[in-house]
């Protein structure tokens, strides 16, 4: 036999491999499939039934509201849990996450599923039940209409074809909004054939299975599916260590004890989805020589054209060097060769007593490649002239030459065992040899007494298994205990459980509440608004010999007579010249006070301290254990090579730099970028680039790097993200998502409410709903940033932005500057402010919390319900507004409070001016303001 011996002097190591990046890799296969954004047609969204014409299949789109905003089906989903809609992807994907969301239509529905349960397909005939690797096939899921509830499925699902289940544990309506994350499996594996897993019997055993395998089990061996090798999960270097919590020793690896086998290899099969022309493949080892674990010594890999064919008796051989100094685990890259096939067999040789894999990935290209050496006709086959020819795959145990302690079969027949991936068919169904009557009726026979053999060994196994009460059977019995304690990996999107990192349990007939109404509604908890209060009770004396209250009342401002109203004249105050109904507080319920605070904790201000950052102009105050996690460590974005940046166009300029608009090309192959996965492979990737000026001051490039730092540890749906950043060299830069409606104040003025659509101006229109979302929307990021004890200073329509489908993201830029520096009051010498926004603490005592965060909230309420069209207090100079929050201070009753905006429901008013409370411990918190805009102000139309 010609062996094509491939010699290394060193284990090819993953990372320094240079074709490596091109191997399958999981941590970018993150995209949205194309519910969202419709590259799925609607002829590839299916359903079991729909309640309407509107309420199609074609309607649970995540993120949209077409028809009536979502997929419903037609009959309550209890008790069967039966309905489903099915998503056809026409090519095998590996798909990691899974998005949902109910039915909100713009207020009207209040359909959702608390959970479901997946089915995956890669034929679109056999239908395999998606567990999770504790074995539960619950995935908990909404909890109102509107929050979009991301589920990263761990072990992800290699398919064609997936359905969601909705599921509900009583009779009641549900909907659903669906998106699929992940990326093509380029590597077309679809099936593996593997030796079973065994057992290492240390103090603890090291269970050493494969236990997300989906495909068939016979004894001693699994045929027909994909498990832990295809999971994406590499195994640490030691073996008993695992990456998931709560899972025995050795989850991460299928190991093979060498004893156990006589020829000295394992045998492992590839199926693949067509014909591959194979560059390599990566076998993810370990290699505790230590512990008698050590990579594979060779591997001979022989293969076939297709399915039916004969396997070419030449094999690639590669063998590798033992390494008994180092016992990291490692990737080993074992070239190919271009040789061709659909079918792969490899023999793994021990190098020690224990073979151990994690993963293992191809490099291959569609097509012919090397052709075959011997003829590949059917038939006859041509008698192979190898010494050890590769078997043609068999069941074990059978009497054509099962040989039990190889893992491999040895027989030479015409006769060839095709592996039926089906799991609906019972066992894999023999391809026959036409040409030879006798032969064919030979292997016939014989493979009916091997599948009978089979079946009387898997009965009797099961009997003595039964009887015996084996290990294995007791950690599946432990398995189901921590099953309803089991962490699952949530991000819920816009909810008030902003959980990224959060533990959530993945069994949610725990949790469902029994006594909840027949049909699910949005919570009815709803909050009540307080009433204008001006906190006379509460006005314990401040200090008024602060010296920031001196400093800035005594002070002669450099500016001065800012009326900066944008569409009215300055007009006196207390007139409704600014287009807006001048409104005082009510005085008949300043005493009536229901506090939004009721029995929360209050604002930890005495925890707060101040750290001067971000690109020239905002300052940011953290507790102290905030800042040690939010700035005092290492950047965590990479380093990104700024040759990827294509610049497109300038979209702002400061005092210290610019803001750009940039494409990258391919950022799925720049590991370095936080991978965004809600662009399409394919796409370049739009980025927004700051800048910094070489000429920068000292402070300026502090302040600069300090953003970085903090930016870097902010992810939150609603919150700009940093992908990359360039501060190696000059210019500094900072790399984020590009929103590309630009900020929410220049998009507001450029529309008109909605009824007054039709106008000869053509002005875009917009709804007060959509007003209410953008709002929210605001209210969850600046949640988040509660949560962290992060305080942004400069919360106002200028510093939030809008991306697709009204999306909004809280950044601060200092950049925006110059287009809004009417915004900020100029002290010479001292940081600009923006004390339109500003508490009156702020502007006072310069005491900046959460609580003057949920003041300048207010504002920007206001300036959204009045769609930007003025500045706020545009009557009143810079002065004026200073003299007004010393109003606020003494509390007399002469304070002055923004306006109610004409289209503004009572309760938005009361919550606004709830936000304006004197004492910062009754103005409402983040959360409650959330709450109270998705459930309560949505429907007040
Ligand atoms: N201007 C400044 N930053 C921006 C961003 N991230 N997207 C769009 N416009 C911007």
């Amino acid at each position: 036999m010609l062996h094509i011996v491939a010699f290394s002097f060193l284990l090819v190591v993953l990372s320094s491999a240079a074709t490596t990046d091109e191997f399958f890799d999981p941590a970018t296969c993150r995209y949205a499939l194309g519910m969202q954004d419709k590259t799925i047609p609607d002829e590839d969204i299916f359903a079991s039934s729909s309640w309407s014409e509107s309420t199609a299949a074609k309607y649970g789109r995540l993120e949209t509201s077409d028809g009536d905003g979502a997929w419903c089906p037609h009959s309550p989903v209890f008790p069967q849990n039966a309905e489903f809609l099915q998503i056809k992807l026409h090519k095998l994907h590996f798909i990691t996450l899974v998005g949902t969301q109910g039915r909100h239509g713009n207020g009207h529905g209040n359909e959702f599923a608390r959970f479901y349960k997946l089915k995956y397909s890669r034929d679109g005939r056999n239908w395999l039940q998606w567990k999770d690797r504790w074995g539960n096939e619950i995935v908990s899921s909404n909890e109102n209409t509107y929050d979009v509830v991301l589920k990263d499925l761990g072990p992800p699902i290699i398919a064609r074809f997936i359905r969601i289940f909705p599921g509900a544990d009583r009779a009641m309506s549900v909907c659903l909004r669906v998106e699929l994350y992940g990326c093509l499996w380029q590597d077309g594996l679809q099936a593996y054939t593997a030796p079973k897993g065994q057992i290492m019997n240390l103090s603890e055993p090291v269970h050493l299975n494969d236990s997300t395998y989906d495909g068939f089990h016979v004894p001693d061996l699994e045929y027909g599916g994909l498990g832990q090798l295809t999971d994406g999960v590499i195994g640490k270097d030691d073996f008993r260590e695992t990456r998931e919590l709560r899972v025995w020793p050795g989850y991460d690896y299928v190991g093979w004890k060498n004893d156990t086998t006589r020829q000295g290899f394992v045998e492992l099969e590839f199926e693949f989805n067509r014909m591959r022309m194979f560059k390599s493949m990566k076998v993810h080892c370990n290699n505790m020589h230590t512990m008698g674990v050590q990579v594979f010594r060779s591997v001979d890999c022989y293969f076939k054209p297709y399915v039916r064919a004969e396997w070419d008796p030449e094999p690639v051989v590669y063998e590798t060097v033992a390494d008994t100094t180092n016992t990291k685990a490692r990737a080993v890259i074992v070239p190919l060769q271009g040789r061709s096939g659909q079918k792969m067999r490899c023999h793994f040789h021990f190098a020690d007593s224990w073979m151990m894999f994690s993963e293992i990935s191809f490099l291959s290209d569609p097509g012919e490649g090397v052709p075959m050496t011997t003829t590949i006709m059917l038939p006859p086959a041509p008698v192979p002239t190898v010494e050890e020819p590769p078997p043609p795959l068999a069941l074990p145990n059978s009497t054509v030459g099962w040989d039990p302690g190889t893992f491999a079969m040895t027989t030479t027949q015409d006769t060839e065992i095709v592996m039926n991936i089906s799991p609906g068919a019972s066992q894999p169904v023999a391809k026959l040899d036409n040409s030879n009557t006798s032969i064919l009726i030979g292997c016939l026979v014989a493979i009916i007494l091997l599948l009978l053999v089979v079946i009387f060994i898997i009965l009797w196994r099961q009997y003595w298994k039964k009887i015996l009460g084996k290990a294995q059977h007791r950690i599946s019995d432990d398995d189901l205990t921590v099953k309803l304690s089991v962490p699952n990996d949530t991000i819920v999107i816009n909810n008030t459980h902003n959980t990224l990192g959060s533990l959530r349990h993945s069994n949610r007939y725990e949790r469902i509440n029994s006594s909840e109404t027949e049909y699910q509604e949005p919570s009815r908890l709803r909050m009540k608004l307080p009433d204008v209060h001006h906190g006379a009770e509460n006005s314990a004396a401040e200090p008024l010999n602060n010296p920031s209250y001196h400093l800035l009342l005594s002070m002669d401002p450099q500016v001065t007579g800012n009326l900066s109203c944008k569409q009215a004249e300055a007009k006196p105050v207390n007139t409704d010249a600014c287009g807006a109904d001048y409104m005082e507080p009510d005085p008949s319920k300043m005493a009536a006070h229901h506090s939004f605070q009721n029995n929360v904790p209050h604002y930890a201000e005495a925890d707060i301290i101040n750290l001067q950052g971000v690109t020239g102009n905002n300052t940011y105050a953290v507790p102290a254990l905030t800042i040690d996690a939010l700035a005092g460590k290492d950047v965590v974005v990479g380093e990104f090579p700024r040759q990827y940046l294509v610049f497109k166009e300038k979209l702002g300029e400061g005092q210290f730099g610019e803001v750009h608009l940039c494409e990258i090309d391919n950022p799925q192959d720049l590991p370095v970028l936080e991978f965004p996965f809600n662009i399409r492979k394919g796409r370049p990737l739009m980025v927004a680039v700051k800048i910094l000026r070489t000429d920068a001051t000292k402070n300026a490039r502090n302040d600069f790097l300090k953003e970085v730092k903090i930016m870097s540890r902010l992810k939150d749906p609603n919150i700009i993200r940093l992908l990359g950043v360039c501060v190696q060299d000059d210019p500094l830069c900072m790399i984020t998502e590009y929103m590309e409606n630009g900020d929410l104040n220049q998009f507001l003025s450029n529309h008109e409410l909605e009824d007054k659509i039709g106008n000869p101006s053509n002005i875009p229109g917009i709804s007060y709903l959509t007003l209410i979302h953008l709002a929210a929307q605001i209210a969850s990021g600046m949640k988040y940033l509660a949560s962290l004890n992060f305080v942004h200073r400069d919360l106002a329509t200028r510093n939030c932005l809008v991306g697709e489908h009204y999306t909004i993201k809280i950044a601060d830029f200092g950049m925006s500057r110059n287009l809004y520096s009417s915004d900020y009051y100029r002290i010479q010498g001292r940081a600009v402010l923006p004390i339109r926004w500003m508490a009156w603490e702020c502007i006072l005592l310069g005491k900046f919390t959460m609580a003057s965060d949920v003041w300048a909230y207010g504002v920007t309420l206001w300036e959204i319900l009045m769609l930007c069209k003025e500045q706020p207090y545009c009557h009143l100079t810079d002065e004026q507004v200073i003299e007004n929050a010393g109003e606020f201070f003494r509390d007399q009753g002469k304070q002055i409070y923004l306006p109610s905006p004409t289209i503004c429901p009572r309760a938005v008013y009361d919550l606004m001016l709830s936000c304006w409370y004197r004492d910062g411990k009754e103005r409402p918190e983040f959360q409650q303001i959330y709450q109270f805009l998705m459930e309560d102000a949505i429907n007040m139309v």
